[in-house]
């Protein structure tokens, strides 16, 4: 775990990450990931712009992760894909949900966390998203003025992390499939 999330879970905000146990989506867990998603964001979510980008192409399957307690019953899971921008190669981070009785406990940051430190792990040099700056700017996400997704997206939303320092700062324009 970052050292970032280390001190965060240091202060109960992060759950133990030896006892939280984050583990690569399966087939199996498909649908049921599916209904997480849809329990936790608004009806009609295929329908946003970052669904076109994932239309028709695997994600990435070692950034596929879910929680389950001890009774096996899953908490929250995160998939992300590859996409580019300008022909700069990026993550595009999500979706991402915790289930509702289980927000709150820092299950949330473990996902993103650990999702960062596995692409870091596989060389991947910038990492995206669209959601809140007020949740992402905790875990470094800052908007990405030059960087355009599908209409409609609110660009204030359209929010970037440097996995290798500068990262961002040579990519720019339209986000798109990986060529
Ligand atoms: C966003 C989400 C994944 C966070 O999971 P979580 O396990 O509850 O998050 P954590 O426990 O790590 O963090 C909780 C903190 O984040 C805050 N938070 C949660 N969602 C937020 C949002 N959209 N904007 C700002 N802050 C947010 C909580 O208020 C809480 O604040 P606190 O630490 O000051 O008490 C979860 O709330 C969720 O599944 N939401 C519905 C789906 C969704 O919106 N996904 C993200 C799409 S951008």
């Amino acid at each position: 775990m970052p050292d970032r999330a280390c001190t965060a879970a240091k202060k109960g905000r992060v759950p133990d990450a030896a006892m939280t146990e984050l583990s690569q989506e399966k087939p199996a867990d498909w649908w049921e990931v599916e209904a997480l998603f849809d329990l936790c964001f608004v009806p009609g979510r295929e329908a946003l712009s970052s669904y076109r980008l994932r239309d028709g192409t695997a994600p990435l399957g070692d950034m596929c992760l879910v929680e389950r307690d001890e009774a096996g019953i899953l908490g929250g899971a995160v998939r992300s894909w590859g996409v580019a921008v300008g022909g700069a190669a990026a993550v595009l981070f999500g979706p991402v949900a915790v289930h509702p009785t289980r927000q709150g406990e820092g299950l949330g940051a473990l996902l993103v966390y650990r999702s960062i430190e596995i692409a870091k792990a596989a060389g991947w040099q910038r990492m995206m998203l669209v959601g809140d700056a007020s949740y992402y700017g905790r875990f470094g996400f800052r908007v990405l003025p030059d960087v355009m997704m599908p209409p409609p997206t609110n660009p204030a939303r359209v929010l970037g992390l440097d996995l290798q320092p500068g990262a961002w700062a040579g990519a720019r324009g339209s986000v798109t499939k990986p060529a």
